[in-house]
This record gives structure tokens, C-alpha cells and sequence, in this order.
């Protein structure tokens, strides 16, 4: 996205008290990847959710205040990865307290959902459905993170999104192709195409893109809180495009209708959870706990690591293929997850014993975290794959002057969610529901079910060090996210690799798939060493689209966006020096 026809500070002078005076940089009018300074720091994908959030710092907000408002804006320049109707998860460190605290606002699934509501449906089917729509969570999310750790109201979090989605941005490539990759079907939907086909095409690059209605549904948001989605009017309205999706007259899509209810709305919580934590190399790595499996298979992948005597590429797929086998197997939104022993050295150790000079043969069984383990038991479950993921969804991190920290995923699943835009509404709703396993698949713990929420990859993950935060970083991808957060861990602390270096290399993911895919420089240096070792290769052209921020001594910060995946992110410091 490109730079919006008013820049967001202006916008925000009406509501919050003046900060000092300080020597803030220029602002860029275009994405710069990477920056270092003081008083407050963010990355994003994206140039004006950035701003809005440094905008928010400089006016004395704290980094929940500008995750919130960053959050919103990417609602409309990145409406087909993230928005007000989806779900996500956000990590904080709370510099006050010195904790880390998790807010879980993931989708869920109707009351009225059982294991069987998506058994027998093709996978495509589902994506473009009601039935695939969950509850969303992410405006939930916003008001529990602002009225817990922020100090802005609801309604002023909201003020730069209203503004961009009034006065509009500039569409550019990937907005375009976005949308033309969608247009089949957001043609089939009266909605969809009323607002992303104008004149029947995607609005040309280079055209301001205007988002009236969206900001219309920001502003009774913020004037009526949160409740005028959970079971108040724009719920009702939800709950009636789920039910009854407005499809095109002559469509012949078969667009299955949902299950949720307005009670289901009402029902909504997002809830603060424990984060996982494991220790690395010195450092507490805290993350995403179930339903997220983010926290626990990169929990685990680092345990196993920190188990064998040499951390190369061979031993980073080789722990992932373990972790996600036992992800598959034993994480979900169920009571019971074994959390505590996938996350113990003991499980690590009977895990890393597999690891020899040859690749294991994928998918590898799951192992058993039952609290007594040998010293090197051989797993004896059913295997399973990890399913197929597109390249979707957003993540942020923010740190502020009090040293703060947001890392914060937020996603409508597809790019472009189900493809069904809430009439009036200018959103588009999510599609998380496919995320649960379509089954039949007895056992698995990631089956649809009553009120139950997806089994996520997402995850956002913050590292202390003695107690301090040292690093924070995500990205979306997927079930590629747990092996894109554990990459750039192993570069920047195993491999001798700055921050911008660990974001900017080359990536592969291993996820107990009889392939790794891998990106074009990993396979440039690493494919004859690893396929005499028994790997598979092939080629991802992109994994990933991660932000990060490291705390460099003495309050200074340095933030790093992706150079060039996805078009490259926006990094800002609040002061250069
Ligand atoms: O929660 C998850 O892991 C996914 N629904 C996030 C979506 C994503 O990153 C794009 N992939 N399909």
C-alpha cells in the first residue's frame, strides 16, 4: 500500500495530549524496512498503519494504544489479510510489571457446529461459505487490550483507520492482484463486487481507493463500543449475511450457508491466557499458548535444538519435522493439551535423540509427552502431515518509550476471507473455520465443534533476557509461521546474523511434509548438502512476510520490516537520536 492522501497525525491531534517536543525524523513517503532510534518503534506491512501507529506514540500513547490503531488501519489498506470481522493473537510485554501477557482473540465456531459440519465438503467449498465464518474476535481484542494495558478510548484507537478509509490510498500492485486473484469469486457476491469490482474490474493501480462504508462501521464502532457487534446491530447483520449470503443472481457457486447466531455473538470473549515460555540459549522465549500451536511447536523445536550438539539447517528442519508432528497430534482447542511436557527438556530430549546424520522420513510419528522419558523411545502414534497454507494474514510489533512491547498477528484466514463482504459494511468476513480439521479424522484434536476455537499457527512471539525484553517478532504464512519465527530465532542467535540479516534470508519450512519447501537462496546454498542427507527440496518463492524490533542497549531500538517479500514493510523510530 502507498502513502495515504492525509497523513494520520493530523488526524490524531484532536484526542491526545501533546508530547515533548523531539527530533523526529521525517516521515518517509514510502516503505523503508528498517530503522533504529528511541522513544517508541514500530513495523508493519504497511506504510500508513505504520505511521498511524508512530503517530499514536508521539502523541503519548503506549504501544497496545498504537498496536490498536495500526490494527484498524490495516483493516483497510490490507483488508484482504486482516480486519475488524477476524480473529488474532497478541503478545505484551508489560514493562510495569515486567510480565508478558497473551490476549487470544481467535474466531469461534457457533454453537450449533459439531465434529461433522465439515466432513465431505471440498476444502475450496468451505473457503468461499458462511459456514466457514467464525465468530469474530479481533474487535473483542482491540476493546480488551485498550481497557486492560492502553490508554486511548475505543473510538480514538479508531480515528486513523476512519480517516485512511474516508480519504482513501493508493492502490498499487499487490492490492490489484489481490483482487484480481479473488474476482471469480467476489463477482459472486453483490457486495463484494459492489466494493472491490467497481465498474466490474479491480480498481486500476495508481487510483485512490475509498472505503466509505468501512469507515462508517469504524466510527459507530466507536461510538457504540464493541456490543454494536456483539449482539447488537451490525451483529444482526453478520449473523444474516452468514445465514443468507448475498449471492449474485445467475451465480452457480454452491455457497453454503453458516450456523452462527446472534447468541453466538453474544457468547464472545477474548481471553487473557499464560503465554508458553521455554528457555534458549539464555533467553525466555514467550509465545502464543493453545489455540494457538504457534507458542508450543516453536517451544518445542528450540527445546529439541538446545538437546543436540550442533544447530545447523539439517537439525533446524529435522526439530521442526518433530515439533509438527506432535502439534498435529496433541494441540488444538481442547482441554488436556500436554502443554507443560511438549514444552519439557525431558520430552525434547527423547525427541532430539531421533535426529541422526540422515533426514527422518516424513511425516515421522508424534512422540508421547507422558512425563516419563527414556533416553531415546521410539514414537509409536500415526503420523499426520501438515496441511497446505497460503500466504496471508499480517503481524506487527511495537515498542514505546516506556519499553512496552506489542507483537500482535491478525487475520481473516484467505487472502480476501470468504469473499463475502457484509452489506453496507465495507468488510469482508473471515474464513477461519477452514483452519479446523474437515475430518472425519477421530482423535484429532483440531475437529470443528460447539463454541470451539481453530487450531492456529500464529504466533507472536516476545524474548526477554534477565527479565528485559531483548526481541519480539511474526509473521503470516500460515503453518509456515512457526517455522519462519524459529528461522530467524536460529539466524539471530545461532547462525551470527543481525536482525535486518536474520529477517532478510532465505527461508525454508519443514513441517513433517515429505517436501521442504524452500525459497530460491536456500536452494541455492544448501540443497546439495541437504539432499545427501536425505532431504527433499522444493521451491516456495516466498515464505512468509515478518516484522520484528531488538533492543539495542540504552533505549535504543532497532525495527525491521521484510525488504522485499510482499512488497517490503514499513519500520519507523518515533526519534532518530
Ligand atoms: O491461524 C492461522 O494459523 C491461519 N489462519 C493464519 C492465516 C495465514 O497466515 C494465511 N494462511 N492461510
Amino acid at each position: 500500500m502507498r502513502p495515504v492522501l492525509l497523513p494520520a497525525a493530523a488526524v490524531l491531534i484532536a484526542f491526545v495530549p501533546a508530547a515533548p517536543a523531539v527530533a523526529a525524523p521525517a516521515e518517509p513517503q514510502q516503505k523503508v524496512p528498517v530503522a533504529t532510534g528511541y522513544g517508541g518503534a514500530v513495523a508493519t506491512v504497511d506504510l500508513d498503519a505504520t505511521k498511524a501507529a508512530i503517530s499514536v506514540l508521539r502523541r503519548g500513547g503506549n504501544a497496545v494504544d498504537a498496536a490498536v490503531a495500526a490494527g484498524a488501519v490495516l483493516g483497510v489498506t490490507e483488508p484482504y489479510s486482516a480486519g475488524p470481522t477476524g480473529g488474532g493473537f497478541l503478545v505484551y510485554y508489560d514493562a510495569a510489571r515486567r510480565k508478558v501477557h497473551t490476549i487470544d482473540g481467535r474466531e469461534t465456531a457457533p454453537k450449533a457446529m459439531t465434529a461433522s459440519s465439515f466432513e465431505g465438503i471440498p476444502f475450496e467449498e468451505g473457503v468461499t461459505s458462511g459456514l466457514s465464518a467464525g465468530v469474530p474476535g479481533t474487535v473483542a481484542t482491540w476493546d480488551l487490550a485498550l481497557r486492560r494495558f492502553g490508554t486511548l478510548s475505543f473510538r480514538q484507537a479508531l480515528q486513523p483507520a476512519i480517516e485512511v478509509a474516508s480519504k482513501g490510498f493508493v492502490v498499487d500492485q499487490t492490492f490489484y492482484d489481490q483482487t484480481a486473484a479473488n474476482a471469480a469469486r467476489f463477482k459472486d457476491f453483490t457486495s463484494t463486487a459492489k466494493l472491490y469490482l467497481p465498474n466490474g474490474a479491480p480498481p486500476p493501480v495508481g487510483s485512490v481507493f475509498r472505503n466509505p462504508e468501512l469507515a462508517e462501521t469504524y466510527r459507530e464502532l466507536g461510538r457504540r463500543g464493541p456490543g454494536w457487534l456483539y449482539g447488537g446491530r451490525f451483529g444482526a447483520e453478520i449473523v444474516a449475511t452468514v445465514k443468507r449470503p448475498p449471492v449474485t443472481p445467475g451465480s452457480t457457486r454452491n455457497v453454503r450457508p453458516g450456523l452462527m447466531e446472534l447468541s453466538d455473538l453474544t457468547a464472545y470473549r477474548a481471553l487473557l491466557r499464560e503465554p508458553t515460555k521455554v528457555s534458549y540459549e539464555g533467553l525466555d522465549v514467550y509465545g502464543m499458548a493453545p489455540p494457538s500451536s504457534g507458542g508450543s511447536t516453536v517451544g518445542e523445536a528450540l527445546n529439541i535444538l538446545q538437546a543436540l550438539p550442533h544447530v545447523g539447517v539439517h537439525e533446524y528442519l529435522e526439530a521442526s519435522k518433530l515439533a509438527f508432528a506432535d502439534r498435529n497430534a496433541y494441540v488444538g482447542d481442547i482441554p488436556g493439551v500436554p502443554l507443560k511436557e511438549l514444552l519439557s527438556d525431558g520430552f525434547a530430549k527423547e525427541r532430539a535423540c531421533l535426529i541422526g546424520d540422515q533426514a527422518l522420513t516424513p511425516p515421522v510419528a508424534p512422540g508421547n509427552p507422558d512425563g516419563s522419558y527414556g533416553p531415546c523411545a521410539q514414537p509409536t502414534g500415526i503420523a499426520s502431515p501438515t496441511a497446505k497454507e497460503g500466504p496471508e494474514t499480517t503481524h506487527l510489533v511495537v515498542a514505546d518509550r516506556w519499553g512496552n512491547v506489542v507483537a500482535y498477528n491478525l487475520t481473516i484466514e484467505s487472502t480476501g476471507g470468504n469473499g463475502i463482504v457484509v452489506p453496507g459494511r465495507g468488510v469482508l468476513l473471515n474464513n477461519e473455520l477452514t483452519d479446523f480439521t474437515f475430518g472425519p479424522a477421530p482423535g484429532d484434536p483440531n475437529l470443528p465443534g460447539p463454541g470451539k476455537r481453530p487450531r492456529s499457527s500464529m504466533a507472536p512471539t516476545v524474548v526477554l533476557k534477565g527479565g528485559k525484553p531483548v526481541l519480539a517478532l511474526g509473521s503470516p504464512g500460515g503453518s509456515t509461521i512457526i517455522t519462519t519465527v524459529l528461522q530467524i530465532l536460529l539466524n539471530r542467535y545461532d547462525f551470527d546474523m543481525n536482525l535486518e540479516q536474520a529477517l532478510a534470508a532465505p527461508r525454508a519450512t519443514q513441517r513433517n511434509t515429505a517436501q521442504t519447501q524452500a525459497e530460491q537462496g536456500f536452494l541455492d546454498a544448501y540443497r546439495a548438502e541437504l539432499e545427501a542427507r536425505g532431504h527433499q527440496l522444493v521451491l516456495n518463492p516466498e515464505i512468509g512476510a515478518a516484522t520484528a524490533l531488538e533492543f539495542l542497549g540504552r533505549d535504543k531500538v532497532q525495527v525491521v520490516a521484510e525488504p522485499s517479500r510482499r512488497g517490503g514493510g514499513s519500520a519507523m523510530v518515533v526519534r532518530s537520536r
